[in-house]
């Protein structure tokens, strides 16, 4: 009989993994404990953008026309207990206030919820990014709470989908990661990802705490590549450098490869920063927490990178004064292109300290304003990208959309106070807009 699935938390990664596993022929029960975000669902609606995941939806959630109908909503963790043998856990663990620790409460409650419903034997899978050991832990939970005992059993399958690729990297991962602890869990596993989905991508078999560590270190390394080419981004501006040539001069070495080598105002967003914050707290908890020290460097070359942008737009309109008096166009509010999502967001951070240094700053983002203005609801917003850069002293352009790339240089300038844009993404063609009479000038390159 095939196996039957839900899915625990339906943000980013439940929402697309659940259509996912609805995608490859199973029947799918997603839960969340936020009704209204069940009924955007089950109404065929996602509650963020992401390319290509409601139409995906669509073909699979039940009472859509031509729909499959094997995707289904509910808030009830009794029926998700009841229907699944395979449940994953996709909760959130967002930074703590104040700390740099994640805060698992959301996967506690995740797991105290389940539990004492598994009557029969399940496998429950967590694919939420957790400090390492939380697997063991939680494994020996469920066995307690299980009205099956240790029938209900756990494995860990971390997630690596990029936001805006969501679909994509979940139809399509770049490999599979399962830690478990019994033959029964891999071959339950290998089960739920024979179809496409494991196609071509290689399944690593591993233990409970390689498998969490793999999660962090990947967006360690991540991170710490963008911080690296940061770093000699400064010193490319010291030096007269170009740090556009610099990376792609590097990256054609096979072993250090061009990608996540775009120099800017740093990464952002609800996952890079917060998963390196968390695992140093980790590290620290079991005694290694030299091990990570460089991350502590990682992330403050990082967060340098939004306080750089904000000296290069104040050197831009003038300086003394600061920012007074003057106005500011930020081009882009989400911490990505091709998101709404504006959680930790660099362009955000710099419009914020701008205002906050008297600067009349004016937003526009595609697909970011309406979270923007629900987080930075003093700022000033834009219908259009002309709008935003109407009677400004300086462009700031912060989050790399196509959209922007697409502007005529020509048009903007007719309708800016200053022809005077600063790249924070390193995205723009120079020559397209300097040749359209504007100072056209990015971070590590040369002011030309
Ligand atoms: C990241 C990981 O890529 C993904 O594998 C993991 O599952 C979740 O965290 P995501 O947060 O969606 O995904 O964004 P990503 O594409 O990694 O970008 C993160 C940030 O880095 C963005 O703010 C982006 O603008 C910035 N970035 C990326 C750079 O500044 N330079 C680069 O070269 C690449």
């Amino acid at each position: 009989m095939a196996l039957k699935i839900t899915v625990i938390g339906t943000g980013y990664l439940g929402a697309t993994h659940a259509a996912a596993m609805a995608e490859l022929g199973f029947e799918v029960l997603g839960l969340d404990v936020v009704p209204e975000k069940i009924e955007m669902l089950a109404a065929g609606r996602v509650p963020m953008y992401e390319p290509g995941l409601e139409e995906l939806l669509r073909k699979h959630v039940a009472g859509f026309e031509g729909s499959s109908g094997r995707l289904r909503f509910t808030t009830s963790w009794e029926e998700v207990g009841a229907f699944g043998d395979v449940h994953f856990v996709c909760v959130n663990t967002p930074q703590k206030h104040g700390e740099y620790a994640c805060d698992m409460s959301y996967v506690e409650s995740a797991f105290a919820s389940l539990a004492p419903h598994l009557a029969r034997p399940a496998l429950v899978v967590g694919k939420s990014t957790v400090p390492v050991g939380s697997a063991a832990r939680l494994a020996a939970k469920l066995a307690e709470l299980a009205p099956v005992g240790p029938d209900a059993e756990l494995a860990w399958n971390p997630e690596f989908l990029r936001e805006g690729f969501a679909v994509q990297d979940t139809l399509h991962p770049d490999r599979i990661v399962a830690g478990v602890a019994s033959e029964g869990a891999e071959k339950l596993l290998r089960e739920v990802y024979a179809g496409p989905i494991g196609e071509g991508s290689p399944f690593v078999v591993t233990d409970f705490p390689t498998a969490e560590l793999v999660k962090t270190s990947a967006n360690s390394f991540l991170a710490t590549k963008i911080s690296f080419i940061n770093a000699m981004a400064e010193v490319c501006e010291a030096a007269d450098g170009d740090v556009v040539k610099l990376a792609e001069a590097i990256g054609y070495d096979e072993r250090i490869g061009k990608k996540f080598l775009r120099a800017g105002i740093g990464f952002g967003g609800g996952c890079l920063p917060k998963d390196i914050r968390a695992f140093m707290a980790r590290a620290g908890e079991l005694g290694a927490d030299q091990a990570l020290t460089f991350l502590r460097e990682v992330d403050s070359i990082n967060m340098r990178r939004r306080g750089h942008m904000v000296e290069l737009a104040r050197e831009a309109v003038g300086g003394t004064g600061g920012f007074l008096g003057k106005r500011v166009a930020v081009l882009g509010a989400t911490f990505k292109p091709d998101s709404d999502d504006v959680r930790d967001s660099p362009a955000l951070n710099v419009a914020g300290q701008i205002h906050l240094q008297g600067g009349q700053v004016t937003v526009y983002d595609p697909k970011g304003m309406e979270n923007a203005q629900r987080l930075f609801p003093t700022l000033g917003y834009a219908p259009t990208a002309v709008d935003a850069v109407r009677g400004a002293d300086v462009v700031l352009h912060l989050t790399e959309w196509r959209e922007f790339r697409e502007l005529d240089p020509a048009v903007l300038g007719e309708v800016a106070s200053e022809r005077l844009i600063l790249d924070g993404r390193n995205a723009l063609d120079p020559e397209l807009w300097r040749g359209a009479g504007w100072t056209y000038r990015a971070m590590g390159r040369p002011k030309a």
